[in-house]
């Protein structure tokens, strides 16, 4: 046969479709409630296959010597209703986990076409947040919207997020940096503090979450603008701040099923991150341009964050764009999580009197035997604070969920004999193993001597070393920010249980349901009655 003849040889059903076209069977009933029924059973079977929903089809959770068990959820959304419907998805994976031994290991799940996993065991989990395969994170919507895929958090792993973090650990988060703002920190205590007075004695009782917000802002401005802010100025970042807050931990459909972008997003974000971000990149290049005008030659430890940023030269060199998504994160970043976890302190010590008492004493004790105020050095040797601390990153830790997800680049071979995929999301349950009877002796109870070996308990390392209790994550993308968060709460706490006793508001109990936003908050504010003691802080 000559080779002339093949396509004319391999058109010759073209010449059959008359044929087809004309004939009943196309039309007819039966014939095409078969084809619909055999397309309807072969999908139904590829779901009923699929353990983890439909984006774990083609067997991609057997791709180890043991499978990744998991909820199949509903065709196409996966587990995305169940997650989304009410917002606290960590007790829902929690609940999911708990189901099966094996799930609590590992569980994987489908978020629309997104295959997911998350970890509900140290063990696990630590595979998961120490692999150098799990150094990425997925990015969504409202955080490229609002400029942070070139902020610390979201930068691919890569020579600019290592010179971020470079910078970030030596300039911003090392202990000598730490220290040189610690009178910055102090003065903000101490306005923190009048301010909670003063609201006392002219409403019987406190808010408190807008006092420590506000004293959360202004400590981490000031050792990243170098400045604090007041008045109007105060006020239009405080609500840009939430505005972002509000948008980065919003459930976004689109996140997980791309084609619902174009018709429906009830909470218009993407028209709400179009209007922020030029807010945002005003303010912040206002206070790049003002930083240019008053350049310094030699940046020291006691300068801010936006100098070390400026003085950076050659290859490290920062373009605007970059400088303010970085400068944006850390205001982000450093606000809201150390203000909420203090009022989630101030709730179980408000609930716990016998325990806030005996704090009290081990604050006045250290006080009575030294001179001048109270220093970091001073709070971080005090076991029982440190455990009250610790306790509350147990019982509420900020990010139930690690707030921030991990993606992988290669598959990931776990100990247990599973496999993640390459471009799976992973996420690790830190609630669910904080409060695993398996884990912790009786979890629900808030007992801060478990962290206290002079009272029978042990020395946990909560800075990512032991992930029995890890709420700063681990592994190379572990939290910056962990021993300056630790430092302000500790030293919050330490002086607001010193100058107040802190007492139930009649007209508003302590109520400790959650609600799950980028943090995880008191979803009813707290209120408090605070007596002054007659104390030098
Ligand atoms: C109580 C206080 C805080 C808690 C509980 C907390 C928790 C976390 C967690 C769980 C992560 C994800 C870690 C991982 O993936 O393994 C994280 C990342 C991060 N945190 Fe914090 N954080 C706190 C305070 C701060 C502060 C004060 C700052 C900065 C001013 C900060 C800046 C960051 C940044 C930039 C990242 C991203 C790191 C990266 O992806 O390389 N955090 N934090």
């Amino acid at each position: 046969m000559s080779l002339s003849m093949a396509p004319k040889d391999s058109s010759w059903w073209v010449f059959t479709l008359p044929a087809f076209l004309g004939s009943k069977i196309l039309v007819d009933q039966y014939f095409i409630l078969t084809t619909l029924s055999i397309f309807l059973s072969l999908a139904l079977l590829s779901y009923l296959l699929s353990p983890g929903g439909a984006a774990w089809k083609n067997n991609r959770t057997r791709l180890g010597r043991v499978a990744i068990p998991g909820p199949r959820g509903i065709p196409f959304l996966g587990s995305l209703l169940s997650l989304s419907r009410h917002s606290l998805a960590h007790r829902t994976l929690s609940a999911l986990a708990s189901s099966h031994p094996s799930r609590r290991l590992l569980m994987a799940f489908s978020l629309g076409r997104t295959p997911a996993v998350v970890s509900s065991h140290p063990q696990t989990a630590k595979e998961i947040l120490t692999s150098p395969h799990m150094s990425d994170r997925p990015i969504k919507h409202s955080a490229r919207c609002l400029m942070f895929s070139r902020a610390i958090g979201f930068a691919p792993n890569g020579p600019y997020w290592r010179l971020l973090r470079r910078v970030a650990a030596s300039h911003l988060f090392s202990p000598r940096r730490i220290a040189a703002h610690e009178p910055g920190r102090r003065s903000d205590s101490a306005s923190m503090m009048a301010g909670i007075s003063l609201d006392q004695s002219l409403s019987g009782a406190v808010s408190v979450r807008k006092h420590l917000q506000k004293a959360a802002l202004n400590n981490i401005t000031g050792s990243v603008f170098g400045r604090r802010y007041e008045g109007a100025e105060a006020a239009e970042l405080e609500e840009m701040v939430r505005e972002g807050f509000e948008l980065l931990g919003a459930f976004n459909w689109s996140d997980y099923v791309p084609w619902m972008t174009f018709f429906y997003d009830p909470r218009r974000i993407s028209a709400r991150c179009g209007a922020l971000v030029p807010r945002v990149r005003k303010f912040v290049a206002g206070i790049i341009d003002e930083h240019r005008v008053n350049k310094r030659e030699n940046v020291s430890y006691s300068d801010d964050f936006v100098d070390v940023l400026l003085s950076l030269d050659g290859d490290e060199k920062l373009d605007d764009d970059d400088m303010i998504a970085v400068l944006w994160e850390m205001i982000f970043r450093g606000t809201d999580t150390t203000a909420l976890l203090t009022e989630w302190i101030l709730a179980e010590l408000i609930l716990h009197p016998e325990i806030q008492s005996k704090l009290r004493r081990e604050i006045d004790d250290l006080v009575a035997a030294k001179e001048g105020e109270l220093t970091d050095a001073d709070v971080a040797g005090l076991p029982y604070l440190q455990g009250v601390v610790k306790e509350t990153l147990r019982v509420h830790p900020p990010g139930p969920l690690l707030s921030w997800a991990r993606l992988s680049t290669s598959d990931v071979h776990l100990s247990s004999g599973m496999v993640v995929p390459a471009g799976t999301t992973a996420m690790v349950n830190m609630w669910a193993i904080a409060h695993d009877p398996a884990v912790w002796e009786d979890p629900l109870e808030f007992r801060p001597s478990r962290f206290v070996a002079a009272m029978g308990g042990a020395d946990v390392d909560v800075r990512g070393g032991d992930l029995r209790l890890a709420p700063f994550g681990a592994g190379r993308r572990v939290c910056p920010g962990k021993n300056l968060g630790m430092a302000t709460v500790a030293m919050w706490v330490a002086k607001l249980v010193r100058r107040f006793e802190w007492a139930e508001d009649a007209a508003s109990p302590v109520d400790l349901s959650e609600t799950l936003k980028l943090s995880c908050e008191m979803k009813f504010p707290l209120s408090a009655v605070v007596m002054e003691r007659n104390v030098l802080c």
